[in-house]
């Protein structure tokens, strides 16, 4: 049921180009340039909302994605309006994209909300553009649908695959550990993008196109697609199509997600081995939503569901493969029987009625039900005295040997902390340590960047160990793989606890127990005085964005939106400017 019947009743574009007085003339006449007069006629216009940027070089091509949805959109009988929205290219934003993402989804709602379209076509692709998408779509509730913008085709190097994000973090800790030389780590750079795209991973862009389609809010089937592949511009082009006809029918954001919606993506999550940033990002479109989530659903529906798909950084192929191999359609058919049977989406069926004619055509890459590469691959929710709200850890990309683990914390204030001491000769570290990063979560940060993954100390590493327990209240990398826990909250510089732990004290970790605790008495915990540099970053930061972030960013375990922006507004701006 719609949250805004009348608005489906009557055209919203047609508020302003609808009518012969003053307004409706110099609404019409200011966007004529060509567009025939039938274009104003009361038909559907669809905002394309597109995230090309060439500073995002994962969606640079969405320009050429947008095209084939316009084509779609006219054959339907609506008109496409192609909108350049804010655009967060992972690699190179700084200081990380995150703290972005709800700034980008804000802008997108507000411009949705503000200007004379009835839907909309969410082109997106890097880590944060599909969330920020999906977050702006739900909080106001226009129909909607999205494009994945897709992977890049797999590089190779001297002989072998190689695959983006992943493979970067092994070729670089095998520098370190004087495995490979750097010219031989600098030769491999351009082999690695082969094509446009995001990464080629089951990294977070990868996980998040999934994430989406298990919504339901895709055309069922397309996420994975390579980029360069022409049956992205094919779904673009119907997705066009789709969203004329998503208008018609009123099939709104909050005709597709539901509680169902969001099972059908945990599940989707643990089968697909997916990246822990999906916690987050599904929390914050849940809060938009106004869909009933919490972190703990996450490791009840998800923890028992099986790892199906031998994709990097949980296995060992790329999404080129895991396309090939029948994509996540044939992976959800595998657990169909976890699957909410009404969860509707955006075509208004089922998506558990869309898995009939899927099919894993390469066993080497999905799995059965009956042979999967893990029994129980999902995300799973840690508390205690050092997460009284709740952590995460992926056991798929963690060493089975680590997930039960007592070690003594070495603790760094700061990434930059970490990266001044850890190859100090005399830092006490060894591999059973339990390295712990604080002050990178969303307020410390600030934006809780990808840092949680640490590298391992050299000396360590030279011993051929290649995993050590890690705690961290950022996030990770979707390409980053180790026994690492993550998304502590409440985050240090916001008085969780892990702002008390000192290097020494022993650090528990039991994941099959859902525990991660600090074997200090609570007592001499309570004594203790968080170090001011936890605070540095945050009390600097003046003016601007970072302002507003810091003092509006919920923690994690809620999604990390802020918190003036979750719910709905819904499509209705009544008062114009003339
Ligand atoms: Fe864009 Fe990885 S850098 S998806």
């Amino acid at each position: 049921m719609t949250r805004y019947p009348d608005l489906v009743a009557r055209q919203r574009s047609t508020q302003w180009y609808g009518g012969t007085d003053r307004n409706g003339y110099a609404h019409r006449a200011w966007m004529r340039r060509g567009l025939p007069e039938h274009a104003f006629d009361g038909r559907p216009h669809i905002m394309l909302a597109n995230t090309a940027s060439d500073l995002t070089p994962c969606n640079a091509h969405l320009n050429e994605v947008a095209e084939a949805a316009a084509r779609g959109v006219w054959e339907a009988g609506g008109v496409p309006m192609n909108v350049p929205v804010t655009s967060l290219g992972e690699t190179l934003v700084r200081p990380t994209a995150m703290l972005w993402r709800n700034m980008a989804a804000m802008t997108i709602e507000e411009m949705l909300r503000a200007n004379p379209v009835d839907g909309a076509v969410l082109l997106g692709g890097c880590d944060k553009t599909i969330p920020a998408l999906l977050m702006a779509a739900s909080s106001v509730d226009l129909p909607a649908l999205v494009v994945p913008g897709g992977p890049m085709l797999t590089g190779t190097f001297r002989g072998q695959p190689l695959g983006c994000g992943t493979d970067v973090w092994k070729l670089s800790e095998q520098v370190r550990a004087g495995l490979l030389t750097e010219q031989d780590f600098t030769a491999s750079e351009s082999s690695m993008i082969r094509s446009r795209g995001h990464c080629n991973t089951m990294g977070t862009a990868s996980t998040m196109a999934c994430m989406a389609e298990a919504l339901g809010m895709t055309i069922p089937g397309v996420a994975g697609i390579p980029a360069p592949d022409s049956r992205l511009l094919e779904s673009a082009h119907a997705a066009g199509r789709l969203a004329v006809e998503m208008v018609a029918a009123g099939r709104r954001p909050s005709t597709v997600l539901s509680a169902g919606s969001f099972r059908n993506a945990i599940v989707a999550l643990a089968a697909i081995g997916g990246s822990t940033n999906a916690v987050v990002h599904l929390l914050a479109i849940a809060g938009r939503a106004g869909v009933p989530l919490t972190l703990d659903d996450f490791d009840e529906i998800g923890s028992g569901v099986p790892l199906l798909a031998d994709v990097q950084p949980a296995g060992r192929h790329l999404m080129e493969d895991f396309h090939r191999a029948g994509g996540l359609l044939a992976v959800l058919r595998e657990v169909a029987d976890l699957l909410d049977p009404d969860a509707l989406t955006v075509t208004g069926v089922p998506l558990a009625a869309q898995l009939d004619g899927a099919r894993i055509w390469d066993g080497e890459v999905l799995r059965t039900r009956a042979d999967p590469l893990q029994d129980a691959a999902g995300i799973a929710v840690l508390r205690g005295s050092l997460a009284p709200d709740g952590a995460v850890i992926k056991p798929a990309a963690a060493s089975p040997h680590l997930l039960q683990h007592r070690g003594r914390a070495v603790v760094f204030d700061s990434i930059e902390d970490f990266r001044h001491r850890i190859d100090d000769p005399a830092l006490d570290v060894d591999a059973d340590s339990v390295l712990v990063l604080r002050g990178c979560g969303p307020r410390g940060y600030p934006g809780m960047p990808e840092v949680a993954n640490l590298p391992l100390p050299v000396r360590v590493l030279r011993t051929g160990v290649t995993d050590m327990v890690r705690v961290c209240d950022g996030r990770m990398s979707g390409t980053a793989y180790g026994t690492v826990v993550l998304h502590v909250a409440p985050e240090a510089a916001a008085g969780g606890p892990l702002a008390l732990v000192r290097t020494g004290d022993w650090v528990v970790l039991d994941v099959a127990g859902r525990r991660l605790d600090v074997d200090v008495p609570a007592g001499e915990l309570a004594r203790r005085e968080p170090p001011a540099a936890l605070t540095a970053a945050f009390a600097t930061a003046e003016r601007g964005w970072q302002r507003l972030y810091i003092d509006h960013v919920l923690q994690a375990n809620t999604g990390a939106d802020l918190d003036f922006l979750t719910g709905a507004s819904g499509p209705e701006v009544t008062r114009d400017s003339h």
